[in-house]
């Protein structure tokens, strides 16, 4: 267990603590902010292999960088092992650091033709799938997977013998089950488990890793090489700075709430370099929420930025909403509700 760098095939990340990808979330403003703090790496949202291929302008568009985002992962989703190779490369030749296949989206849009999480039903495939990644890329290839489809059919030791033999550098495992959702508590059992049947390739533990104390807690219990924050970044993309410092011993510097709210002014500004007027608005009613949540009266906020309709009001808003009281910190509610 540390915080030291970590070698995830040909790279070297600087530290095992990494963000996830996050289908409506993880956009190019919020790794503008997550890139001031440097995690071990960072991924883009989802994107569909299908659409990759066939140079979906949308889908190119979600997976736009910039060169302080560095190292970067894309994640690809789809069960069709004839274009997974096209798809991988075409990620490689965008300049990413890594390519990783999802097989954890429970949404039935993606799973009905037996992508995202449906794959942990044919435990092959995703073996040739990454196969077929691997063959067509010098970057790492990782596979992102929940423990099983339910508790009845835990899986995840099983696909990590699959994706080693397969050539994948590492696998992240989340430790709920699709029937799950987001629901109740990952099971970091599932992940220690996998961590022991794992010989060459890096375990990546997911699920419930909110600060320092919790890193290090799913590290001792598993043994996994690395960790994933997801929804805890939702709002403090400064996170992996906390966790660092909490390996480090250091003293974890809580943010203010005016700190939260300089810092979601930043990614409104990040926002508004990258998107269309009402497009801000809208991913404002989101982001504001985040960065918000540990002020006491953000129910008056939430009423007044969700129906904000020129971004004059959302930057007044912004700015000037009068802070309550620090409370206890939650995860964002959106999440339970999310979509992938
Ligand atoms: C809003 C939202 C979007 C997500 N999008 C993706 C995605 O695109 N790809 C993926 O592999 N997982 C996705 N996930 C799952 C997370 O990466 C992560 O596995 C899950 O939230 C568990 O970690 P946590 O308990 O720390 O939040 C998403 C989760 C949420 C809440």
């Amino acid at each position: 267990m540390s915080n030291k760098p970590l070698q995830l095939g040909n790279l070297k990340l600087k530290n095992p603590f990494f963000y996830a990808p996050l289908a409506g979330c993880s956009d190019y403003p919020f790794r503008k902010m997550s890139a001031q703090y440097k995690p071990g790496i960072m991924y883009c949202e989802m994107v569909k292999m299908d659409a990759l291929v066939r140079h979906d302008p949308h889908t190119l568009h979600i997976l736009d960088f910039s060169i302080d985002m560095h190292p970067i992962g894309a994640q690809i989703c789809g069960s069709k092992p004839g274009i997974a190779g096209k798809a991988a490369k075409m990620v490689e030749d965008l300049g990413f650091d890594v390519v990783d296949l999802n097989c954890g989206c429970p949404v039935d849009k993606v799973t009905k033709d037996g992508s995202g999480s449906a794959m942990l039903k044919t435990p092959d495939l995703i073996g040739e799938v990454i196969a077929n990644m691997v063959a067509a890329v010098k970057i790492p290839v990782t596979v992102k997977i929940r423990a099983g489809w339910d508790d009845d059919n835990i899986i995840a030791a099983q696909i990590v013998k699959i994706a080693e033999s397969a050539g994948a550098a590492a696998i992240c495992i989340h430790g709920r089950t699709r029937q799950q959702g987001y629901r109740g508590p990952a099971n970091w059992d599932y992940i220690k488990a996998a961590k022991e049947a794992a010989t060459t390739i890096k375990v990546i533990g997911n699920g419930d890793v909110i600060d320092g104390p919790s890193a290090e807690r799913i590290m001792a219990y598993t043994g996994c090489d690395a960790v994933l924050a997801a929804r805890a970044t939702m709002g403090q993309p400064w996170i992996v700075e906390d966790i660092i410092r909490y390996f480090s011993g250091l003293p974890v510097i809580p943010k203010t709430l005016e700190e939260c709210r300089q810092a979601l002014y930043q990614h409104f500004l990040y926002t508004k370099q990258y998107q269309n007027d009402l497009r801000v608005c809208v991913d404002m009613r989101r982001v504001g929420c985040w960065y918000l949540k540990k002020s006491s009266g953000t129910r008056h906020f939430r009423n007044i930025i969700s129906k904000a309709t020129s971004i004059d009001i959302v930057e007044d808003m912004i700015l000037n909403f009068p802070l309550g009281e620090l409370i206890e910190d939650e995860m964002p509610e959106e999440a339970a509700d999310c979509c992938a």
